[in-house]
């Protein structure tokens, strides 16, 4: 079985098998960000950011963008292919890169305190939950807790499929473990479930999320 940890992680930034990286916005986002009410000013948080071109769409939504990633050379594709001049400092256990209203971490999501996320009021969680092997799920699902304040909107998109047929990440996130992971600590509602899609030779369906901080 494959083990899931940030050498893992760092290999295949090194080897460019990013298939999991999309070069559009991705269509959940587009059409459902505007509709969560958040304020144009208020920051978002994205976790395990990798170089999501989502960050652009939130950052062109008038955002400022928190991201987190274990990848340097991810934050550096991120600013470079999308013409960003960032200033890199060393920021306590993380390398900084910011500017342009982006303030991207490059560390372990694990380190983060909620002051490095200052008056974050969203998060954007697109293959970060899902990336997760179930241990360490559970744990990112409980510092995320620690790190957000009451009323913060989570808008989150989880893929279903039968795991029993091919293994992750991505994993498997049924409805049933997004309630047993978030329902203690957040309001759930269910935006919208798309229809089912090949994937790697089996159906799997993405479904969004709606979570509102208790
Ligand atoms: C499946 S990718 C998704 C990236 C991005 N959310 C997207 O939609 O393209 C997961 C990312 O999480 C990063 N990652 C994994 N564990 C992490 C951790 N503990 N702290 C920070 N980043 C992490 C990986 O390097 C990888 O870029």
């Amino acid at each position: 079985m494959t083990i899931i940890d940030d050498a893992f992680w760092h290999d295949k930034w090194t080897k460019n098998q990013i298939g999991f990286n999309q070069a559009e916005f991705h269509p959940s986002l587009t059409k459902h960000w505007s509709h969560l009410g958040i304020g144009k000013n208020k920051p978002v948080f994205v976790p395990l950011c990798g170089k999501s071109v989502d960050m652009v769409f939130l950052q062109k939504h008038g955002h400022h963008v928190f991201g987190i990633e274990l990848s340097e050379k991810a934050i550096k594709d991120f600013s470079h292919e999308n013409q960003l001049t960032l200033t890199r400092t060393q920021n306590g256990k993380f390398i900084r890169f910011s500017g342009n209203e982006y303030n991207l971490f490059v560390g372990d999501y694990f380190d983060l305190e909620p002051k490095d996320l200052r008056n974050v009021k969203a998060v954007y969680d697109r293959a970060a939950l899902i990336a997760l092997p179930q241990g360490l799920r559970i744990k990112y699902v409980s510092h995320l807790q620690k790190l957000l304040q009451s009323g913060t909107e989570i808008l989150l998109i989880t893929i279903s499929y039968d795991q029993s047929k091919i293994s992750g990440p991505p994993f498997n996130i049924s409805s049933k473990m997004v309630e047993n992971l978030f329902g203690d600590w957040c309001n759930i509602e269910q935006l919208e479930c798309l229809p089912p899609e090949d994937f790697r030779g089996i159906q799997a369906q993405e479904t969004v999320y709606r979570l509102t901080v208790k």
